[in-house]
C-alpha cells in the first residue's frame, strides 16, 4: 500500500491510498470523515458488483450508508441526471458536515463531485475509483464537471475530494475495452514528463494493460505522483496542469464528432489516438524528431490502443478545427494544443496556426 499525499494551491492536503484489497478497509477508512452515515454514489453496473463489499466494510466501522445508482455511462454526466442526483441528496437528509462518497469510473466522480462541490455550497467527498483512468487522473485533481450538448466537462467546479482510495483489485471486474482505456492515461503521464516510466510502461510494465496487478500498482502509484505534483503546483490550470491535456484537444474534438456515447471510441482511446496526432503534429513543426512519435504510435499500438485516425472514423478536417477552436483551452478563438519536444517533454503551444494545422489533418486522412 502507497499513500500519496495531495498539497499546494488553496485546499486542504488529502491522502491518495493505492493498494490491494483497500475496498475492505474502506469503511476504517471512511469512519473518521463521514460521522455515521454517507450516500454513495455510484452507477448500476459497478454498485452491482462493488457497492455490497463497500457497505459492508462502512458498516463494520460504524456507518450507515445508503446507494444512489446512476445508469452507466457518459450520458449520466447531464443537467438532467444532476438535478435527480441532488434530489436524493436532500431526501436522505444528509448536511453540510456529512460526505458523499464516489464509488465508480470517471462519470460517476466528475457527477458526484459536483453534486458534493454545489450541495448545500459544498460538503466533502470521498473517491473510491473503479476504473483504471479513474485511479491514475479522474479522482485525483479535484475537477468536477458534467457535459452539455455543446461539449464535454463545460459545467463544472474545482472541488477537491477529502480522500481517494484506488483499490487495484476492483480493476479485476473491469471490461479490457476500459482497462486499455486507463492505460492511454498512464501512458501519458510518461509522455508528458517522465521518460523513464514510459520506457518501464512500453517494456517490463507492459503488463499492466493486460491486467497484471503489480504492474498496475506500480502504474498508479506513479501516475498520481505525476499528477498530484503538477496539481498541487497549479490547481486552476493557470499554466503547467495543461500539460495533463496532452491528446485531449484532438481526442476531445474525435469524441465529439462520433458523439460522446458512441460505442465506438471510449474516451482514453481518443487520448492514445490524440497523443499519436499530437507527437507527429510536434514532428511536422519541426519541434520532435520523428523517431520519437513513431515510438509512441508502436507503445501505443501495442497496448491495443488507436494510434491512426481512420481506425477510429472518417473526419472533416475543418470540423474537427471548428471543434479544437471550441475547447476550453482556447483562448480567444485561437488553438491551443498540448506539444513535444521529445518523449517526457511535453509543452503549451498557444495559437497553432489553424491552416497548419488543416493541413495537418488532412494527412492524418481527415478530408
Ligand atoms: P466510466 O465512469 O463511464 O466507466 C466506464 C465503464 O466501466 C462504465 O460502464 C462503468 O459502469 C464500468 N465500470 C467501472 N468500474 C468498473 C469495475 N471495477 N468493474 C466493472 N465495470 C466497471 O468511464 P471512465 O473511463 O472511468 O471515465 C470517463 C470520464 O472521466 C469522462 O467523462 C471524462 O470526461 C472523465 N474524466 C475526468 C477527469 C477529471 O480530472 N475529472 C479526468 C479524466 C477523465
Ligand atoms: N485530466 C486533466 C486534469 O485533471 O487536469
Amino acid at each position: 500500500m502507497t499513500t500519496v499525499s495531495v498539497s499546494g494551491g488553496s485546499f486542504a492536503a488529502y491522502d491518495v491510498v493505492v493498494g490491494r484489497g483497500l475496498l475492505a478497509g474502506a469503511g476504517a477508512q471512511i469512519a473518521p470523515i463521514a460521522r455515521g452515515r454517507t450516500v454513495i454514489v455510484s452507477d448500476e453496473t459497478v454498485a452491482m458488483i462493488h457497492g455490497p463489499a463497500l457497505q459492508t466494510s462502512l458498516a463494520a466501522a460504524g456507518v450507515r450508508s445508503e446507494i444512489v445508482a446512476v445508469p452507466a455511462g457518459e450520458a449520466s454526466k447531464s443537467f438532467a441526471e444532476l438535478e435527480r442526483l441532488m434530489d436524493r441528496l436532500l431526501a436522505s437528509g444528509l448536511d453540510r458536515k456529512d460526505v458523499v462518497v464516489a464509488l465508480g469510473g470517471g462519470v460517476v466522480g466528475d457527477l458526484a463531485g459536483l453534486a458534493a462541490a454545489l450541495y448545500m455550497r459544498g460538503i466533502d467527498f470521498v473517491q473510491v475509483p473503479t476504473t483504471l483512468l479513474a485511479q491514475v487522473d479522474s479522482s485525483v485533481g479535484g475537477k468536477t464537471a458534467i457535459d452539455t450538448p455543446r461539449g464535454k466537462n463545460l459545467v463544472g467546479a474545482f472541488h477537491q475530494p477529502r480522500l481517494v482510495l484506488a483499490d487495484i483489485d476492483v480493476l479485476a471486474t473491469l471490461p479490457e475495452v476500459q482497462l486499455r482505456s486507463g492505460w492511454a492515461e498512464v501512458l501519458k503521464h510518461g509522455l508528458i514528463c517522465d521518460a523513464p516510466f514510459f520506457d518501464w510502461l512500453a517494456g517490463e510494465g507492459a503488463d499492466g494493460v493486460r491486467g497484471d496487478p503489480a504492474a498496475l500498482e506500480r502504474a498508479v502509484v506513479r501516475s498520481v505522483e505525476i499528477k498530484s505534483a503538477i496539481v498541487g503546483e497549479d490547481e486552476k490550470e493557470a499554466g503547467r496542469r495543461a500539460l495533463l491535456n496532452l491528446g485531449h484537444t484532438f481526442g476531445h474534438a474525435i469524441e465529439a464528432e462520433l458523439g460522446f456515447e458512441a460505442a465506438a471510441l471510449a474516451h482514453g482511446e481518443a487520448v492514445a489516438l490524440g497523443c499519436c496526432m499530437a507527437f507527429r503534429f510536434s514532428v511536422r513543426q519541426g519541434l520532435c524528431a520523428a523517431a520519437d512519435a513513431e515510438r509512441v504510435e508502436a507503445v501505443i499500438a501495442a497496448a491495443g490502443l488507436p494510434s491512426r485516425l481512420d481506425q477510429a472514423g472518417s473526419f472533416e478536417a475543418e470540423r474537427l478545427i471548428a471543434l479544437m477552436a471550441g475547447d476550453k483551452k482556447a483562448e480567444a478563438g485561437g488553438i491551443t494544443l498540448v506539444l513535444a519536444r521529445r518523449i517526457g517533454d511535453a509543452f503549451v503551444q498557444k495559437s497553432v496556426d489553424a491552416g497548419e494545422l488543416a493541413a495537418f489533418l488532412r494527412d492524418e486522412g481527415a478530408v
